[in-house]
């Protein structure tokens, strides 16, 4: 990984070239580029299986400082973020977790536990794992501000990727302190969030559709 890099500058640079040519280029462009946002919302559906591409070290670059971008209370931006490419340990984490799942007594986590091609980590072999320092008072809004931003980087970068959360029960119990400890976090952060990252391998299925009664306007 390059660390912290000029992404922001040069595309701004690039734009401020383009946008100054003429007045109706300039709507042109600003309706372009909210229209890829918009797209891109529409667009991003959770993916599950991924092919042995890697994901390219400049995405990852890209997708990292877009997350630190995210709005986050007080301004505090309170996450850390870690690049997850160790396989063998995201293994053993899963196994970890589909362990404990089935011992839940919890007729869902059962269920899920029991899926034959369960993987907390949808079986990519990147993830970016959201920490939250565990002081903040809105760590979890934060970390999922920055989560979003991910899945919408990812989606316009081309690359497919799934929210996952299930991961971080085991790092929570007692059984996972070894694992949480080969995070390398700094002191006073616990993982919360995820997101998987890769070339989709497989076509979403059609989406659920859309609960109603979910918006109002008043006044
Ligand atoms: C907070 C949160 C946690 C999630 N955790 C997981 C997870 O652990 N594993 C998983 O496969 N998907 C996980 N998802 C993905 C959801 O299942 C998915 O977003 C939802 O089914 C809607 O599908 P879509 O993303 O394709 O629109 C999570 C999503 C959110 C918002």
């Amino acid at each position: 990984m390059g660390g912290e890099r000029g992404f922001l500058r040069r595309n701004e640079y690039k734009i401020t070239c383009v946008m100054f040519k003429t007045k109706s280029q300039k709507k042109e462009l600003a309706g372009e580029i909210m229209n890829e946002v918009i797209k891109n919302i529409q667009e991003r559906r959770s993916v599950r299986s991924f092919t042995d591409d890697p994901v390219r070290d400049e995405d990852i670059a890209t997708i990292l400082e877009c997350a630190k971008l995210a709005p986050s209370a007080i301004d505090g931006q309170p996450w850390f973020f870690t690049v997850m490419r160790d396989r063998a340990l995201m293994d053993e984490i899963s196994e970890m977790n589909k362990k404990l799942m089935l011992a839940s007594g919890d007729p869902l986590m059962i269920k899920m536990a029991s899926e034959p091609k369960f993987d907390s980590f949808c079986s990519a072999k990147t993830a970016i794992i959201i920490s939250s320092e565990t002081k903040a008072y809105y760590g979890m809004a934060d970390c999922a501000n920055a989560a979003m931003i991910i899945t919408l980087v990812a989606t316009s970068l081309g690359l497919g990727s799934c929210y996952i959360a299930g991961y971080t029960y085991v790092l929570r119990k007692p059984e996972g302190l070894a694992q949480l400890a080969r995070l390398s976090l700094p002191e006073g952060y616990r993982p919360i969030l995820g997101v998987c990252l890769g070339y989709a391998a497989e076509r979403p299925v059609p989406r659920k559709p859309l609960r109603s009664n979910t918006s109002a306007f008043i006044g």
